[in-house]
């Protein structure tokens, strides 16, 4: 199983915020928001990483997780997404790195509180999605099921009128296939090859399989979102319970970013006393 993080794309709810700095790197209480996409893939086992990222943030990305989790035997490649042509483009961008393999894509903004472990290793073929009850569904996309919540009716793009409370959250699972269908998707009205598009095609041949998410579900993608997630981390002490081998790096960073910022403090010394 190979992961891809989606964190390209132009941010333009999050203005002025996203003017100077890409979404995916602003913070989320202690740590840039990407730690938290990367955090579910770590964890599920997940061992190489394509992070897909803007043209303008490529340079803050690499600067930031470049070699960070080779020492833990986790490899991270970056690939420049031009424009935001939209989700399904991470499979056309993708396919070279997944190989033969399946693949797990996660959205960048998406701060996912379950453990997607169970999920993720048991996946043998077709789609695998999620859903979460949510108070405004109208923000995500939107799967509607049976009376006896098991059997997928329809499933929608952002709809004005929501045929159920049950948002997708940004993280699936597809076989090698998904990149042969994201190449004959046909961009939408708004001009975006659209992920429902790829649920949609899985659903048409009974390959879809859909499953209830237990634990809390956030897209960072507003200014009020970005503040509620801030608060939940903290007041669950989430940033907590991130992989150990996450926490060694981040600590390793910040030990090699203090020394090298005290060698430049010496060497500035120096040459204030010579002058
Ligand atoms: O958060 C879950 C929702 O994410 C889903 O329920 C929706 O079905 C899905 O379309 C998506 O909706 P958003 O409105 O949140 O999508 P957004 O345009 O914000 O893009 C999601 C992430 O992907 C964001 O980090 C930016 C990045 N992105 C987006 C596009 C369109 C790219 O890197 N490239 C792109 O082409």
């Amino acid at each position: 199983m190979k992961g891809i993080i989606l964190a390209g794309g132009t941010g333009t709810r999050l203005l002025p915020l996203t003017a100077v700095l890409t979404k995916q790197l602003l913070p989320v209480y202690d740590r840039p928001m990407i730690f938290y996409p990367l955090n579910t893939l770590v964890k599920a086992g997940i061992k190489d990483i394509l992070i897909i990222v803007a043209p303008e943030y490529s340079g803050s990305y690499l600067n930031l997780l470049g070699s960070l989790l080779r020492p833990f035997g986790i490899g991270l490649s970056f690939m420049v997404q031009k424009e935001p042509r939209g989700l399904a483009d991470a499979f056309i961008l993708g396919e070279d790195f997944m190989d033969d393999e399946a693949v797990t894509m996660i959205l960048g903004d998406n701060i996912l509180e379950d453990d997607f472990s169970e999920a993720i290793q048991t996946f043998e073929k077709g789609g695998r999605i999620f859903a979460k009850q949510v108070t405004d569904p109208e923000r995500f996309g939107v799967v509607e099921f049976d009376s006896q919540n098991n059997k997928v009716i329809s499933i929608e793009e952002k709809p004005t009128v929501p045929k159920s409370d049950f948002a997708i959250p940004g993280l699936y699972i597809f076989d090698n296939r998904v990149c042969k269908i994201a190449k004959q998707l046909k961009p939408s009205e708004r001009g975006e090859i659209e992920i429902v598009d790829l649920f949609k095609a899985y659903l048409a041949s009974d390959e879809l399989d859909v499953r209830i998410m237990q634990g809390a579900f956030f897209d960072a993608g507003t200014i009020d979102a970005l503040l509620e997630v801030s608060n939940y981390v903290k007041n669950n002490n989430f940033n907590t319970k991130f992989h150990p081998d996450i926490e060694k790096a981040l600590e390793a960073y910040k030990t090699e970013y203090k020394r090298i910022a005290s060698i430049q403090a010496k060497s500035k010394r120096s040459i204030d006393l010579m002058s």
